[in-house]
């Protein structure tokens, strides 16, 4: 009799109702050592598509409010989700960009071919005034990545004097005689691109000794010191890392780094396309397949699919899902090597582009990789902060790719029109975590299954802010069934609970010009106090916002 009583309690407290999990969770103020850095929450504009040209930078003659070209409506959305760095002007572009080409009166600024997309013709009419103008706009910091690959160290030491020298010198002259009197001080520098790809397909070693030459004679000028990043790894190339980190973490012959900027995106499994609910797993890993990271290159530019970004099933999904949790995993991989050479983690992980790449809209140019965004994306972003807060010690920037019209976008136009994609909304979630102290968290995730495999299907992180503020945020990728939590708050004296979700009907929900308001943040009321626990019900393929106060 008493083990049948004790069976049956297990079952209640594990299974509160059909469909959900219940789990305990600590979120421990008391064990609190790191800060999370707002950079973790910048962006990445590249000079591709429609980003910047169409994008944030439109023709005089759109009627919509604008300073010089810069749309103010794409400015104001953006300003609202704080956003604290922005990082241009690419990606694969920054390897084969003059900045001489981008200054002086637009009239005589001469074109060039954007190679790596589409071989459309640049005509550098958005150059260094107008992308710092917007910068000023946005109120964020300039992250520029200097030409490695195709340029010379006279032209990015020349660049950089331009940008951040007050005395009297050519640079300081020619910039005064274009405009612009004080420099700007840019102090986020990038030293390439993706240097064993599109950035000049170089060796670790090779690149160690570019770096060091490039990043000599990158000069601090009086009350600017570079923030110097490394063209990082990608995706699992520990090798990259390990090389960097041996060459380059001491510092010396001025090589020294303040970041090292790894690129992981997350693709859907090759060929997986929806067709509508039906089809299995793929086969082998049931849908994963190795990363391939970085951008197709010209000679491959018949890109094999991605998966659409709209049309999949949940076995794609689900594959989808793993490899963007797979971050996790590769940040512990490239941390532990760091660690090996600075166990005081003075240098950051950047995560300089990360975000979901799928097939591009059919009907748009291959090469503008304009995707829509949908609950899934939200759901990958929620899920990627998260890990990311919780690995605040090393990674201390990042940004997603990117801002406007391409990849995994915040903003889409058409026109006129513009729509916050879903993955805005979980970025205006999420700013509450900015230069937070980040809370650890403990839980056992229930499982999200599919055939024979497994994902966990919560992640959660925690911060307090300046004023005592605690902050939880919660993802749940399960798209059928709920969480029930029942959370114990360590070291906090709280006395209310608010909250914010961002959910929809069905995984493959998007907002569109027609129904922009599909996706938007909903007021939340599955939290409640219970004496000192705080109860929460996490809505089946959710993002969740808790205000503790
Ligand atoms: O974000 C698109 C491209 O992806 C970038 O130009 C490049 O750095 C990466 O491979």
């Amino acid at each position: 009799m008493k083990k049948i009583l004790l069976v049956l309690i297990v079952l209640a407290v594990g299974i509160s109702s059909f469909g959900q999990s219940s789990v305990a969770l600590v979120v421990d103020a008391g064990a609190s050592k790191y800060t999370i850095s707002r950079h973790i929450y910048g962006h990445f504009s590249e000079h591709l598509g429609r980003c910047i040209y169409d994008g944030y930078w439109v023709s005089e003659s759109m009627p919509v409010p604008k300073q010089d070209r810069i749309r103010l409506d794409i400015v104001e959305a953006l300003k609202k989700i704080q956003i604290p760095n922005l990082r241009w002007p690419g990606g694969c572009f920054a390897d084969e960009y003059h900045w001489r080409d981008g200054i002086g009166p637009r009239n005589q600024r001469p074109t060039m071919i954007n190679t790596n997309w589409g071989n459309v013709t640049e005509d550098n009419s958005f150059g260094t005034h107008e992308f710092l103008e917007l910068c000023e706009l946005l109120k964020t910091e300039p992250v520029i990545v200097g030409n490695v690959g195709s340029g010379s160290v006279e032209e990015m030491s020349k660049w950089i004097e331009y940008l951040n020298y007050d005395g009297i010198s050519p640079m300081t002259n020619m910039r005064k005689q274009n405009g612009r009197e004080k420099p700007w001080g840019v102090s986020f520098w990038g030293i390439g691109n993706e240097n064993w790809g599109c950035g000049g397909n170089m060796t670790p070693e090779y690149y160690v000794t570019q770096y060091k030459q490039y990043s000599t004679f990158a000069k601090n000028y009086p009350g600017t010191t570079l923030r110097k990043i490394a063209s990082g790894a990608n995706s699992t190339n520990y090798q990259w890392t390990e090389v960097l980190m041996q060459s380059l973490a001491g510092g010396g012959g001025r090589g020294g780094m303040w970041g090292m900027d790894l690129h992981y995106y997350t693709r859907p499994p090759r060929g997986n396309r929806g067709q509508g609910g039906q089809g299995a797993p793929p086969a082998g890993a049931q849908g994963t397949r190795p990363a391939v990271q970085g951008a197709p290159t010209q000679q491959n530019a018949q890109v094999p699919s991605q998966g659409s970004a709209t049309d999949f099933t949940e076995a794609t999904y689900f594959a989808t899902m793993q490899n963007a949790l797979r971050i996790d995993e590769i940040i512990k991989g490239h941390d532990s090597i760091m660690t090996k050479y600075d166990a005081q983690k003075r240098i950051a992980l950047v995560v300089g582009e990360w975000g979901i790449w799928t097939d591009p809209e059919p009907g748009t140019n291959p090469r503008f990789l304009y995707q829509q965004n949908s609950l899934r994306d939200a759901l990958i972003a929620g899920s990627t902060l998260n890990i990311f807060n919780n690995h605040c010690d090393r990674v201390k920037m990042a940004q997603l790719a990117q801002t406007i019209n391409v990849l995994q976008a915040l903003i889409l136009t058409e026109g006129t029109k513009i729509i916050l994609t879903p993955t805005y909304h979980v970025f205006d979630m999420y700013k509450v975590h900015h230069d937070a102290r980040m809370l650890p968290v403990k839980f056992t995730s229930p499982d999200y299954v599919m055939g024979n495999q497994t994902l966990p299907a919560l992640n959660v992180s925690a911060s307090q802010d300046s004023s005592g503020v605690v902050h939880i945020t919660l993802v749940n990728i399960d798209p059928s069934k709920s969480i029930t939590l029942s959370t114990t708050l360590n070291q906090v004296k709280w006395a209310t609970v608010t909250g914010e979700v961002l959910t929809s009907a069905k995984i493959t929900d998007i907002n569109t010009f027609d129904k922009p308001g599909t996706l938007v943040i909903a007021k939340f009321d599955g939290a409640k106090k219970q004496g000192d626990l705080l109860n929460v019900v996490v809505p089946s393929k959710s993002v969740v916002l808790l205000t503790i106060k």
